[in-house]
């Protein structure tokens, strides 16, 4: 080779390692700033975050966020935490949901929530933290919604990568949330519970909100084909192969003993924020579908709008589709998380099934960045909130 030649060679050469480095060097984890702690969002926190959300704090918003961040704290799966100088004033906050996946032998993915305020470094001081609540909390992935570009650089000093986009459906604030009653959204465990809170938050004159039993629904009018099929929670008696062999064409699925799936389908059961749901044939019991709906806390949200529905883990069986169940399933789950008085539904999806909810009302609303966590502890969130836990 000429020398010219061999000396382009070597400059491209240099340019493209060059282009590595700095690549790799943005996108290693950034050290949070020191002086900066963590600690749980505190009732006396509201108007501090509402001053980061550039939002008008009002006295009936104050105790919203007050009944919210007590119900989350009760619930023991979301955890708002605010970034702070020695314990002092909200720098920053956000939220980390917990929530266990039947995939990956029932470790939990964390969905996090960054608020609107906050600068920069604090931003990045914080998604740090909430990082290392979920790995602590034996998450193996942490999840983060957010507009891609300006959050490009915010989610790769935290070690994420874009993976998939974020589906949004509106949904109407006008469904009644009938029938009234326990917040039952798992079996007569959740119930009871939720009676007594029902009770606790009546004699405290707390509002209560976010009450519906869910009973097991046809998918379509009687005699249909849809109507031959319904939806209804996953049962311990359904055992380990048939839902798994479900998961498995989403992604990989564990084999899981029929012990630990019963006590996963109870803790599921007992869960006041997640429902995990089977598409079920009536005729033979077969299950053809299933889907997760878990509901997250928002703490700012203004009256009406303090719950956000997260669509998760749907699939129908291959034989199944095409038929339009899958239609019939999240259309099921959007009027449940409707009847939970959640404002919205959200997923995240790979592109190639975008077109699928785009059919069904969904529209893009926000890229997903993921971090995965070499970590394989036993989830802690299935035990019930303590009282008073952040
Ligand atoms: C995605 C999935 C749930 C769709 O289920 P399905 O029962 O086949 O869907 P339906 O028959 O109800 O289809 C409803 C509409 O969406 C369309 N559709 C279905 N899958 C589609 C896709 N991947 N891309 C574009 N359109 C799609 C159908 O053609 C139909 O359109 P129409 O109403 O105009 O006739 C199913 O293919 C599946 O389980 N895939 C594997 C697991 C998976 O990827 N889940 C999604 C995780 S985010």
């Amino acid at each position: 080779m000429p020398p010219a030649k061999t000396s382009v060679v070597a400059a491209a050469a240099a340019a493209a390692a060059a282009i590595l480095i700095v690549a790799r060097l943005r996108r290693r984890r950034r050290a949070p700033p020191s002086g900066l702690s963590s600690r749980p969002a505190k009732p006396d926190d509201y108007a501090a975050l509402c001053a980061l959300d550039a939002i008008s704090p009002t006295h009936g918003g104050h105790s919203l966020f007050d009944v919210r961040l007590t119900r989350a704290s009760r619930e023991g799966v979301q955890k708002v935490l605010v970034l702070c100088e020695g314990g002092g004033e909200a720098l920053a906050w956000g939220t980390v949901l917990l929530e266990p996946k039947f995939l990956r032998g029932g470790s939990c993915v964390a969905h996090l929530h960054l608020g609107a305020g906050g600068s920069a470094a604090r931003r990045h001081a914080l998604l740090a933290r909430l990082c290392a609540v979920a790995q602590r909390a034996g998450c193996y992935k942490a999840i983060l919604d957010a507009p891609p570009f300006k959050a490009d650089e915010l989610a790769a000093a935290a070690g994420m990568r874009a993976t998939q986009q974020t589906m949004r459906r509106a949904l109407p604030s006008t469904v009644p949330p009938a029938p009234v009653g326990p917040f039952a959204l798992g079996g007569p465990a959740a119930a009871a519970a939720n009676t007594a809170h029902v009770a606790r938050a009546a004699a405290a004159s707390e509002p209560v909100q976010h009450l519906v039993e869910f009973a097991p629904q046809l998918l379509g009018p009687p005699g249909s084909a849809l109507g031959g099929m319904r939806l209804r929670a996953l049962r311990a008696s359904d055992g380990p192969a048939a839902f798994l062999a479900l998961l498995a064409q989403l992604s990989v699925a564990p084999h899981i003993n029929a012990a630990d799936f019963a006590a996963r389908v109870e803790a599921a059961r007992d869960a006041p924020t997640r429902a995990v749901l089977v598409v079920e044939r009536v005729a033979d019991g077969t299950l053809l579908g299933c889907a997760t709906l878990a509901i997250e806390r928002r703490p700012l949200a203004p009256k009406g709008a303090g719950v956000g529905g997260r669509l998760e883990d749907v699939v129908i069986d291959a034989a199944a589709r095409g038929t339009g169940l899958g239609r019939a399933l999240v259309d099921a789950v959007a009027a449940l998380a409707a009847r939970c008085l959640c404002a919205e539904l959200t997923l995240n999806c790979k592109p190639h099934n975008a077109p699928f909810y785009e059919k069904l009302g969904f529209e893009w609303s926000a890229a997903c960045f993921a971090v995965y966590f070499d970590n394989n502890e036993t989830p802690t969130v299935e035990r019930r909130g303590t009282p008073g836990a952040a």
